[in-house]
């Protein structure tokens, strides 16, 4: 049977980029945990508004940081870590369906954007930007962790509406714990039926937001099936391979 690399689609582990990672050490540290629990490939997503810095800016930032990271882990082979793409946590914008350079925070060579939805109520507004993003710029769009958004949208439609767009949803790794109540049950209800497709840790740092797939994954083992696992697994290895050819 095919193994499918482990895929961690949502993390914080470039150095000095957002509020995640505060240094290389740090950053080799959280790289360290999640090879040493068997993640293979961890997708680094900082946190990109648009309201601080025009994405050019931003992604000069990100390969400075990425550079003085991956000179350490040359220098140093004793850190054992998992291979990294770049991408980036995406804040929703006004007009974000027309922004030409969109395309550049993609994940490494793909299509494949990950959206982080305003904390408010979303409208029609919302909705059809993200329609625009799906259909006439031709982007995969990652939701990323859509249970978060759950409290800001009580009694909303568009919050199960989004999900008749061809998005694909994202849930953090925590969420899935019984610590967080009854939510986690419908969390991993998600994954029971399809309905969410991929799992992120979102880590900042190396403890209050630290890396922690194996305790998800555990949960939805024993939870749900190993079949999950799998499931979500192969659509993270399909999702990466398929982006870079529709670039
Ligand atoms: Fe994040």
């Amino acid at each position: 049977m095919t193994r499918y690399p482990v895929i961690d689609f949502h993390s914080h582990i470039l150095p000095k980029m957002d509020d995640g990672s505060k240094s290389t050490d740090m950053s080799l540290e959280m790289l360290q945990r999640m090879k040493n629990y068997g993640c293979d490939l961890v997708v680094s997503t900082s946190h990109y508004y648009r309201k601080d810095e025009d994405i050019p800016d931003f992604l000069s930032r990100r390969a400075a940081s990425y550079k003085r990271l991956c000179q350490r882990i040359r220098e140093e082979p004793e850190w054992n870590v998992p291979s990294i793409a770049l991408g980036a946590e995406v804040a929703f914008f006004f007009g974000i369906e027309e922004e030409e350079n969109l395309g550049r925070l993609c994940i490494g060579d793909t299509n494949i954007l990950l959206l982080e939805m305003p904390f408010a109520p979303w409208s029609t507004y919302e909705i059809n930007a993200v329609s625009a993003l799906c259909y006439d710029r031709r982007f995969r769009v990652i939701l990323a962790h859509y249970e978060r958004f759950a409290e800001f949208q009580k009694g909303n439609e568009t919050y199960e509406r989004i999900l008749e767009l061809p998005v694909i949803v994202q849930i953090n790794a925590e969420s899935l714990q019984s610590k967080f109540g009854w939510n986690s049950k419908r969390w991993i209800r998600m994954f029971e039926e399809g309905r969410a497709e991929l799992l992120g840790t979102d880590a900042h740092n190396l403890t209050s937001r630290a890396p922690n797939l194996d305790l998800a994954r555990e949960t939805l083992r024993t939870k749900v099936s190993e079949d999950v696992l799998r499931r979500i697994d192969a659509f993270g290895f399909h999702l990466l391979a398929d982006g870079a050819q529709r670039k």
